[in-house]
């Protein structure tokens, strides 16, 4: 199989972390017989700085004739001062936006050679394997007006919007994930206050009749935030709003020991995908050699899935990770204690050579 894939590194640890897909998937070419192609293009911060654009025409064309898409990640200090309409973070948006990419598909599983990284006691982390549903290209991040008010500017505004096709298409793919997993899928909203998640709920429970073999539950966020974390193994399917998602998701990290751990996958209705890990540029640690490329391997686990239906060559990524964390290489923010020591680039050599 040949497949061209657009590689867009972004900016900060993004840059680095990007490397661990590209070099898993040539590994994997090797092993299966397939042939990758990488062509690059700017977003974010890199792009602000080449053509005074956060998303250019040239990525999105790139994008939209590829087969799939890897992300780094965008933002930093350098560009914390501009508008909010020319910052990084908005190419990030406008991508999604653009490539019509509402189901964002975040699996967080906890490995058991990492039960003690985690900050949970190891009988609560311990096989946890969950999947946040996140709506993508909607809700309170892309809702119109969003701007500040009066002469001074001193009152602000941002809204929550959503359309019911909106709604409807996110809970469908939610139930179809929960269906060919363990048949439980938990809504996420805050119907108690606001009117969208009343409606949120109302199509969830209109969708449920659909699928009579899927257990459903409604949960306020607030309530989902403590439980995330006190009780993880209650969860198989969770789907919820993009702000609500997007904090959860974090959250739901420290189950597996590091926001390096968590991969994702942002679709169309139609299969197509782009990977990119949870995290951010990670400023704080970006040019040191540190950061974990795990999230950033395993998305193009999920890409070799969801894009291209390569199982098997999926799952041989994802046992090459397990392998080597089982053999005791850490990256620093896997609290390493007693385990080797490794940065981004070593981490990386070592799953390839594995996979
Ligand atoms: P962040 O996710 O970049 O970092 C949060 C914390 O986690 C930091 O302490 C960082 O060192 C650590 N961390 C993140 N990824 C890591 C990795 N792979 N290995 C080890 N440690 C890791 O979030 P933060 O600091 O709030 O935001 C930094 C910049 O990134 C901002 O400009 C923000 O807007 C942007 N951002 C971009 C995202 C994206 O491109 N998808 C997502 C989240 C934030
Ligand atoms: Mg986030």
């Amino acid at each position: 199989m040949k497949k061209n894939i657009a590689v867009l590194p972004g900016d900060g640890v993004g840059r680095e972390v990007v490397k661990g897909a590209t070099a898993v998937l040539e590994a994997v070419g090797q092993r299966f017989g397939h042939e990758f192609e990488f062509e690059y293009a700017n977003i974010g911060g890199a792009a602000i700085d080449e053509s005074n654009n956060p998303l250019p025409n040239e990525t999105l064309e790139l994008c939209k004739q590829s087969d799939a898409v890897f992300l780094g990640a965008v933002g930093g200090p350098k560009w914390d001062s501009l508008p909010s309409h020319m910052r990084p973070e908005r190419g990030l948006l406008a991508i999604r936006k653009e490539l019509g990419l509402f189901a964002n598909l975040r699996p967080v599983i906890g490995f058991h050679s990492l039960l003690h990284s985690s900050p949970l006691k190891p009988e609560i982390a311990e096989n946890v394997n969950l999947m946040i549903v996140r709506e993508l290209t909607g809700g309170l991040y892309f809702g119109k007006p969003s701007e500040r008010r009066g002469e001074s500017g001193e009152t602000v505004v941002d809204t929550l919007q959503y359309t019911r096709q909106e709604i409807e298409r996110i809970i469908e793919k939610a139930f179809e994930l929960a269906i060919i997993r363990n048949k439980k899928l938990t809504s996420v909203d805050k119907a108690n206050v606001l009117e969208s998640s009343r409606m949120w709920r109302e199509i969830v429970n209109e969708k449920a009749a659909l699928y009579p073999q899927v257990e459903v539950e409604h949960m306020y966020v607030d309530a989902a935030a403590m439980k995330l974390i006190s009780r993880p193994k209650d969860f198989d399917v969770v789907v919820t709003e993009n702000l609500f998602g997007d904090i959860l998701s974090d959250e739901a990290s420290m189950i597996t020991g590091s926001l390096g751990m968590l991969p994702s996958a942002s679709l169309t209705g139609d299969g197509f995908g782009l990977y990119e890990p949870v995290h951010g540029s990670a400023p704080d640690i970006a040019g040191f050699n540190k950061a974990n490329p795990m999230a950033m391997i395993l998305s193009a686990a999920l890409m070799l899935k969801y894009s291209f239906n390569l199982r098997e060559e999926a799952e041989s990524i994802e046992q090459a990770v397990q392998e080597v964390l089982n053999a005791g290489y850490r990256t620093p923010d896997l609290q390493p204690n007693g385990n080797m020591v490794v940065g981004t680039e070593e981490m990386i050599e070592i799953v390839a050579q594995h996979v």
